[in-house]
């Protein structure tokens, strides 16, 4: 059967594959309120919080490659060399992907490009060396929620670097648009680092959406993931993702934000055809937008994208095993 499509599936209603989960109860007014606390007070987390380390200077490095134009992917696997961690997680990760009956087992960096290639090995490396690093100073008892997050993450990192590559030469660079979706939401990690028994109830609550407190979360994560990775010495254009990424569709707004902002709406599209490898989780829910609506067909049309949406969409459903492998604490 062929695959539906985006506007077929919004007609109908079609449902994306949910983990179930028990019902949550709802927070309760001290919660809120030390929540609007929390929320309002990130200027202060960002000079207090400088307990969180720089970025990994191999994260910097790889997005100076360009992938797209990388060639033979040797100088990748030069860089991906000199971190003797990685490159194991990244041989493990190629051996997996190639079957147990494979030939030739990937056992170092230039064969694991060689196998992977270098746009995979480029996002397999700048999804485990983010996380790594994310690692070191969040921690939560909620074992759930961080797996339930990354993959939210990696969703749109998959889905923005596959626009960017439909946009096409010239618009956005694949690597950093992967990037921002990776990173655009690292306000909330560091919320949940602050206070992760609280930051779990207001997510696995549903955000708040439609409430004060939900438009103080979005200031608040906003803001706070943008100056955190400035401290962390992020590019620029990250940082402004991160800043920008709720603020909506206009002429004024920059490419890379709306486009991390509209692959943060096809987590549900992405599981429906990923065949169980990619899921929606009920509790946490997904995502920091509610839904797929918010005008995203305007969106996609004005960025010429409407029609090629479905194949942005397969590509990245027929990722969905390395998206599972690449998230933390898979069940
Ligand atoms: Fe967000
Ligand atoms: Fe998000």
């Amino acid at each position: 059967m062929d695959t539906p499509t985006l506007a077929a599936q919004q007609v109908t209603g079609m449902a994306a594959p949910r983990t179930a989960a028990p019902a949550t109860p709802p927070l309760s007014r001290d919660e809120r309120q030390a929540l609007s606390r929390l929320f309002r007070q990130w200027p202060q987390m960002v000079s207090t919080e400088r307990l969180i380390a720089p970025l990994p200077p191999l994260f910097l490095n790889l997005l100076d490659i360009d992938t797209g134009v990388a060639g033979d992917g040797r100088e990748l696997a030069v860089l991906i060399a000199r971190d003797a961690s990685l490159e194991a997680r990244l041989c493990a990760l190629a051996n997996l992907s190639a079957g147990a009956g494979a030939a030739d087992r990937a056992a170092d960096a230039a064969s694991v490009v060689g196998s992977l290639g270098p746009v995979v090995t480029t996002s397999a490396a700048l999804a485990d060396l983010f996380l790594c690093w994310t690692r070191r100073w969040s921690t939560t008892p909620d074992r759930a929620l961080p797996a339930a997050l990354w993959q939210e993450y990696l969703v749109a990192a998959f889905c923005a670097r596959e626009i960017a590559v439909a946009l096409g030469e010239g618009m956005v660079s694949p690597d950093i648009a992967f990037a921002g979706g990776l990173v655009h939401d690292l306000g909330t990690l560091v919320l949940c680092a602050a206070e992760p028994g609280l930051m779990s109830r207001f997510i696995r609550t549903g955000y708040g959406h439609g409430t004060g407190l939900n438009r103080e979360f979005v200031e608040a994560h906003s803001e706070l993931g943008a100056a955190t990775l400035m401290q962390c010495g992020a590019p620029a254009i990250l940082c402004d993702v991160a800043a920008r990424h709720h603020e909506g569709f206009s002429p004024e707004e920059s490419a890379l934000a709306m486009l991390v902002c509209v692959a943060d709406h096809l987590h549900a599209q992405v599981a429906i055809r990923s065949r169980g490898q990619v899921t929606v989780p009920r509790d946490p829910p997904a995502g920091c937008f509610p839904d797929a609506g918010y005008a995203l067909e305007d969106v996609l049309l004005a960025m010429g994208l409407q029609s090629g949406i479905d194949d942005i969409l397969l590509r990245v459903a027929r990722q969905g095993g390395l998206i599972r492998h690449l998230t933390p604490d898979r069940g």
